[in-house]
């Protein structure tokens, strides 16, 4: 370190004389106001906190790397899925769901798993969990289901009448209750479970063809779960558990890793295929549209400041990249519009500008100069690359900030009337019942048992509308979960 950076300063780099004593009338006297030192230290202080996430408010964050093994341009002309060995830097945020900042790691709860590419075409981020469905189909119905996930309004507790009364009202969400119920529900830490990008997203190539895709990151340390007694006394003894595991795996070098995977759909396909392909309740079963492996991720570099790169990154569904595109996913069409709703109001309008977030592998540049915290580039330093600084309006005839046409999505046909559709997809059940089916013997008796721990104290009439739903999944999972009730 040189002896310029050992000089302790001030936020305007000043040197500082002394930070242990504060400047005083007299020895035992009061402090002055001119100690603009101490005032700068206490009001930054108070300045220390953002508003924690509404959701996943809890996480680890790892950069790493992601090599494509597959080249995919016959499917997308998103640069970091062509060319085979490409390799392209990436971010991932963990977390939790409904737990504050500081709650346990190891609650029963679906794993976010936030992941962003840093292409040279812009950054792309794929903000799924570890499960690949998840409650719900219609983003409408998300903010009740969260506030039945958080703490009761009157009472600030958390809430098993609210939880079960809501899932007994809404049986769309019976896949991913046996998902949450089963033993993947608590994962053993971050990097023993898999991720899925849930969603169906778009692929496009040069040709305009556009195909529905799906993500799967299959984790390559193996699958490791806990019960729910294991997690019981692992939240008293280390409530960051998971925190730690990824510090130390990546301290030690042994570096985290996930055969990254596609289902592709053809465009058409999805106006016969038996499922509604959009439907976020539900997989596409592997027998019909087969994994295809495309890469690796790897992780491999921890955030030097967490507050700066963890807290602050600002990972939303709605950044994409030419060759990847949406969905008419109900739920991910909600999502496009929330995050970056949630970052501007959470973070601030130049969010983007902060280094976590700003497009590591090209550069920003538009006609957005003003707002808090406006730097002239992203990062915050130096002068905006392209474009004349002089200029934040646009077209104009001096900045050379052109529209790229080529990279224009393909059109999407849609059809149909504007209308409220409320079930347009009758089957809650098929799909929860082939994962019950799936499970070995002492995995579904822990199912059950799990379920049963919160669902014994809610009402009666809770309770055996929740058999219902359980017994149209697979009438041995209903009759098992009844008997259990009884027991
Ligand atoms: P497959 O038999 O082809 O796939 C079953 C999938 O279930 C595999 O991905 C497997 O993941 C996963 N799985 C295995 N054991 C468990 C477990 N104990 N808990 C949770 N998941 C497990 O069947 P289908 O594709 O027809 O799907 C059948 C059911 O499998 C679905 O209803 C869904 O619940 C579940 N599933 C399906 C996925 C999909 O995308 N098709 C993805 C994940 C789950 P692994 O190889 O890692 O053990
Ligand atoms: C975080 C909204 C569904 C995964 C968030 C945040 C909001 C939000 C507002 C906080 C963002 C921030 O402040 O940075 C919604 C809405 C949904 C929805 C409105 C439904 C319509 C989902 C689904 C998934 C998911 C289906 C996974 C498949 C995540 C993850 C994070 C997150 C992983 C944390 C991102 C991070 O690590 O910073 N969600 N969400 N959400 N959501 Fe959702």
């Amino acid at each position: 370190m040189s002896q310029q950076n050992r000089v302790l300063t001030t936020q305007n780099g000043a040197p500082i004389s002394d930070d242990q004593n504060s400047l005083s009338a007299g020895e035992r006297g009061p402090l002055l106001l001119q100690d603009w030192h101490l005032i700068e230290k206490l009001a930054h202080f108070n300045r220390e906190r953002i508003p924690e996430r509404i959701v996943h408010a809890k996480g680890t964050g790892v950069y790493g790397t992601f090599t494509l093994t597959r080249d995919m341009s016959d499917y997308t002309i998103a640069d970091h899925f062509n060319g085979v060995g490409k390799q392209t830097e990436t971010f991932v945020r963990f977390s939790t769901v409904g737990g504050e900042m500081g709650s346990a790691d190891a609650e029963r709860d679906p794993r976010g798993f936030g992941l962003r590419f840093y292409t040279e075409r812009g950054n792309h981020d794929i903000v799924g969990n570890n499960t690949p469905t998840f409650f719900l189909r219609d983003g409408i119905k998300f903010p009740d289901f969260i506030h039945t996930q958080k703490r009761n309004p009157q009472t600030n507790l958390k809430d098993p009448h609210a939880m079960w009364d809501f899932w007994a009202l809404n049986p769309e969400a019976m896949h991913q209750v046996t998902v949450l119920m089963s033993d993947r529900g608590i994962p053993a830490n971050y990097r023993q479970m898999h991720g899925y990008g849930s969603h169906t997203f778009s692929f496009w190539n040069a040709e305009g063809e556009r195909f529905w895709v799906k993500f799967h990151f299959k984790t390559k340390q193996g699958i490791a779960n806990l019960t729910a007694e294991q997690a019981d006394i692992l939240k008293g003894i280390d409530p960051d558990s998971s925190q730690r595991d990824m510090v130390a795996a990546i301290t030690d070098g042994n570096f985290p890793k996930w055969a990254v995977k596609v289902q592709i759909m053809p465009e058409a396909d999805a106006n016969t295929y038996k499922l509604n392909p959009f439907d976020l309740t539900k997989v596409w079963p592997h027998a019909d549209y087969p994994l295809i492996e495309i890469g690796e991720l790897e992780l491999n570099r921890l955030p030097q400041n967490y507050f700066a790169e963890v807290e602050q990154v600002a990972l939303a569904p709605s950044n994409l990249v030419p060759g990847v595109g949406a969905s008419p996913d109900k739920m991910l069409q909600a999502r496009l519009f929330a995050y970056a709703d949630a970052q501007r109001y959470r973070i601030g309008a130049n969010y983007n500008q902060l280094p976590v977030n700003c497009p590591h592998a090209t550069t920003a540049n538009h006609h957005q100069r003003g707002g808090a915290m406006a730097g002239t580039q992203c990062p915050f330093s130096g002068s905006q690359t392209g474009g004349d600084a002089s200029r934040n309006y646009g077209p104009n005839s001096y900045d050379g900030l052109q529209d790229q046409a080529q990279f224009a999505e393909p059109p999407l046909r849609l059809d149909g009337e504007a209308n409220r559709y409320s079930r347009y997809d009758q089957d809650d059940f098929s799909q929860a019942g082939d994962l019950y089916r799936l499970l070995p013997e002492d995995e579904k008796a822990r199912l059950v048992a799990n379920i049963v721990s919160t669902l014994s104290v809610v009402s009666e009439a809770t309770q055996n509308k929740m058999v219902e739903h359980f017994s149209a999944a697979d009438s041995d999972y209903g009759q098992r979960v009844k008997e259990a009730l009884k027991g």
